[in-house]
């Protein structure tokens, strides 16, 4: 059989990881051929490919990006786009195609598995929002990197009583600000999945102040949604106009942070910690995780389901449905919102 592998969209730790796995899952179990495809879905429409050899995975357990780079791009949004890739997958004679993205990557999939590809689908990002699977490849890292960060943030802030706003990634999902502010010990958190009452915020802030505290860290996700009303009022949400478009990397922060300034009179700063969440080796449970979706789907490129997604369920690897990732984003529950809500002020 003839394994074909791309990594898309945003990198993450681990999926260097995960090539790995894939090509000794195939190799060693089956005699497989791996053939990698460089920058993502834009490689397979391009056909620009590399031969994957056990030799060429030394060392990949530990390092992070993709050695096959990466790309944001969708076939079916490409004037030709789709046949190019049909074409590069008959011409490359493809058995089955393992594709590792975030839920854009995976769901440009969907198109070419209606066309008659095998696909496997296996869900990376440090949003970790990807639906049908409780977790992605390179969150585990991110958590880590954004919760020493956001620590770094606590003396500073200590020693200049200041307010120090904190934002992370996460555009559709709250799952890495919530994980690195409670992990941190930050005193408030602001996530898609709820407006954040600048109101309500600013107030606990300053009773937290009155309280004795003399500085505060609020950590703010970078797609969370802004509510000037102090009412909950209809125009909150970036669709009604707190901001509207493409979500900028500093914008929820900077607003924020700039807000509670206003609002309180404390010194306030902004810390974007950006693309330094995406970088460096991944954790061992980020290793571990990829790993095992990556042996996994060796095996299901080889069983008779056309089109899955490798999933995390209850610590067990399960391939469910790709279609499944339509469903998306996958939110933060409300039982993790509840513990939230009582260690922080949000
Ligand atoms: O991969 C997802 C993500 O990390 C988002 O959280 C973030 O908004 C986005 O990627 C940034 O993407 P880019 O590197 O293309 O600017």
């Amino acid at each position: 059989m003839r394994i074909g592998l791309l990594t898309g969209g945003g990198d993450c730790p681990g999926l260097n990881a995960v090539i790995r796995a894939v090509v000794h899952g195939a190799q060693q179990r089956f005699g497989d051929d791996v053939v990698g495809f460089r920058h993502g879905w834009r490689g397979v429409a391009e056909g620009e490919r590399v031969e994957l050899t056990l030799a060429a995975t030394e060392g990949l357990i530990a390092s992070g990006g993709t050695v096959l780079g990466t790309a944001r791009f969708h076939p079916a949004e490409h004037e030709g786009g789709l046949g190019a890739v049909l074409g590069t997958v008959e011409r490359e004679r493809i058995d089955a195609l393992v594709v590792v993205g975030g839920d854009g990557t995976l769901r440009a999939a969907q198109p070419v598995a209606d066309a008659g590809v095998r696909i496997i689908g296996v869900p990376k990002t440090i949003d970790n929002d990807v639906p049908g699977t409780e977790r992605c490849i390179g969150f585990d890292t991110a958590v880590a990197t954004a919760t020493e960060a956001i620590e770094r943030v606590h003396t500073t802030a200590e020693s200049h009583d200041r307010v120090m706003v904190v934002e992370v990634m996460g555009r559709e999902a709250g799952w890495l600000a919530i994980f690195s502010a409670i992990a941190s010990g930050a005193n408030a958190v602001c996530i898609p999945e709820e407006r954040c009452d600048v109101a309500r915020l600013a107030a606990s802030i300053e009773k937290r102040h009155l309280g004795g505290a003399s500085y505060s860290i609020v950590v703010v996700a970078e797609g969370c949604m802004l509510d000037r009303s102090g009412g909950g009022a209809a125009d909150a949400g970036r669709a009604a106009g707190a901001w509207s478009g493409e979500i900028v990397a500093g914008s929820a922060g900077g607003q924020i942070s700039e807000e509670l300034a206003a609002r309180t009179g404390f010194e306030t700063r902004v810390t974007v910690l950006g693309h330094i969440q995406r970088g460096g080796p991944p954790s061992a449970a980020d290793r571990m995780l990829a790993t095992r979706l990556g042996m996994a789907a060796a095996d299901a490129a080889h069983e008779s389901e056309p089109a899955v997604l490798m999933s995390l369920v209850a610590d067990e690897v399960r391939a469910r449905p790709l279609a499944l990732v339509s469903e998306g984003p996958r939110q933060v529950p409300e039982s993790l919102l509840e513990i939230a809500r009582r260690l922080t002020a949000l």
